[in-house]
């Protein structure tokens, strides 16, 4: 029985039985892993009484990997990871500053998964630092493969360091270099095409979900032909491509004068009265000020690489810390995705219990539905709103004073699949 997922024309193609790769990953990554797959199976054969089935198979990366073959990163995981297209996985450790290359950076390079997905929204009895967390429900489209990641460095005093000083010293007329001799430098690219396909998924999203807005967040002001030409080409395509279904912020401006706070009250009621999205765009800074002050205005958020970055931890923090929200690599052309927990290793809790495997659960209900195992998915999600709002957490959003019932990993998974 053919156990892979096909994907043709844009659509999967999934059998009832199918194989899924997992990697555990390192530090707590065995024990959220093993309660994620208990969990998934049991909302899998709940939803469809045994018809459906997931048959994982364990992939290696990271310490695990290097301890049985030599390589944190075998041929054979990405072999199989291409095999198979969809898989899911623990965090895995980055040394800073030296030593191997980050693996998750490795596996987005590798499979070209393009987005960075991460859905955030409130779960009801988390504790959040914010006043009205359940304000923050945002998808954000990270663009996963170019930007400062692209890992095009070089260290001070190396001699690529000085042939990029001198190039563009000398070659380039290039004066603004503070401090010539003590200086490391680093490459941002930012390309027309990587930038449109990550904004096409983002809006493709929004229009499929019935989603009010695709807000682009830059910091054009300053890095102009990089993050402004980001904003740029997002509209343009815009124009191009979806003015059937979409309007920009630049249209909208040419329309009709417009000034102050009410702009995006007006913009909303344009876009709904003629059903249509907005795409929209805010600066960086800008941005990350709103989401504490506005954050019901935004919706799908599409961005750059590291802007990505900080916004997804900042909003994850706002519903209740990154133990509790999912994430997604995916390459929509070709159909590749692995799922993830957000989160690192927690190396310092490591064995004790505390690890909260919320964030590698959702992942698996995104996982679910990519799938088209919808069912499964929604089940397992009802039975997480359920047992965060009777207060039974782990011990990272455990808090005295709102009188929760404090579990352990296990517990915490057991407790989540008597409610499926
Ligand atoms: P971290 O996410 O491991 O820990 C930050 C804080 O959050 C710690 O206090 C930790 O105990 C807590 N925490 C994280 N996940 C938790 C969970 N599920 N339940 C309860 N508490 C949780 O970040 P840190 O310390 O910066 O990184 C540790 C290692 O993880 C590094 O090697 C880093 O490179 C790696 N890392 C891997 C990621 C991935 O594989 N996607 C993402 C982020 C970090």
């Amino acid at each position: 029985m053919k156990k892979e997922i096909s994907f043709e024309k844009g659509q999967f193609i999934t059998p009832n039985e199918i194989t899924i790769p997992y990697i555990e990953g390192d530090g707590i990554g065995s024990e959220i892993t093993t309660v994620m797959r208990k969990v998934v199976d049991n909302a899998i054969e709940k939803s469809y009484n045994g018809e459906k089935y997931i048959q994982w198979q364990e992939l290696l990366a990271g310490k695990k990997a290097f301890e049985q073959t030599g390589s944190f990163l075998p041929k054979d995981t990405i072999e199989l990871l291409k095999k198979y297209r969809i898989g899911i996985k623990g965090p895995l450790e980055t040394p800073i500053g030296g030593g191997i290359r980050s693996l998750n950076v490795a596996l987005r390079q590798v499979l070209d998964l393009y987005v960075c997905l991460r859905p955030i929204r409130y779960f009801e009895g988390v504790s959040s630092p914010v006043k009205n967390p359940e304000k923050v429900k945002m998808t954000i489209f990270r663009e996963n493969t170019e930007d400062i990641y692209a890992g095009i460095e070089y260290m001070i005093g190396t001699p690529e360091a000085i042939r990029v000083r001198d190039f563009f010293i000398n070659e380039m007329g290039v004066s603004s270099i503070r401090f010539p001799k003590t200086s490391s430098f680093g490459l941002k690219p930012v390309s027309k095409e990587g930038s449109e396909r990550l904004i096409k998924a983002a809006i493709n999203y929004a229009i499929n979900n019935n989603l009010p807005s695709v807000t682009l967040v830059h910091k054009g002001n300053i890095m102009k032909y990089t993050e402004g030409a980001f904003k740029k080409w997002g509209y343009d395509l815009v124009e191009n491509e979806f003015s059937e279904k979409c309007f920009t912020m630049r249209q909208y401006g040419e329309i009709k004068n417009y000034s102050g706070e009410s702009v995006a009250q007006t913009m909303l009621e344009k876009a709904k009265s003629e059903g249509k999205t907005i795409i929209k765009d805010v600066i960086t800074d800008a941005f990350l000020q709103e989401t504490l002050l506005r954050p019901k205005e935004y919706s799908v958020v599409a961005t750059m690489n590291l802007n990505g970055d900080y916004i997804s931890d900042q909003l994850a923090a706002m519903v209740g810390g990154i133990g509790i929200s999912p994430g997604a690599n995916i390459n929509y052309s070709e159909g590749y995705a692995i799922f993830e927990a957000t989160h690192g290793t927690a190396p310092t809790i490591v064995g004790l219990g505390k690890a909260n495997p919320c964030s590698l659960i959702l992942s698996a209900t995104m996982m679910l539905e990519h799938i088209g195992w919808q069912e499964a998915s929604n089940c397992i999600i009802v039975a997480l709103e359920t047992l965060l709002k009777e207060g039974k957490v782990t011990s990272d959003l455990y808090d005295q004073n709102l009188q929760t019932k404090l579990l352990s990993t296990s517990e915490f998974g057991d407790e989540l699949i008597k409610l499926i």
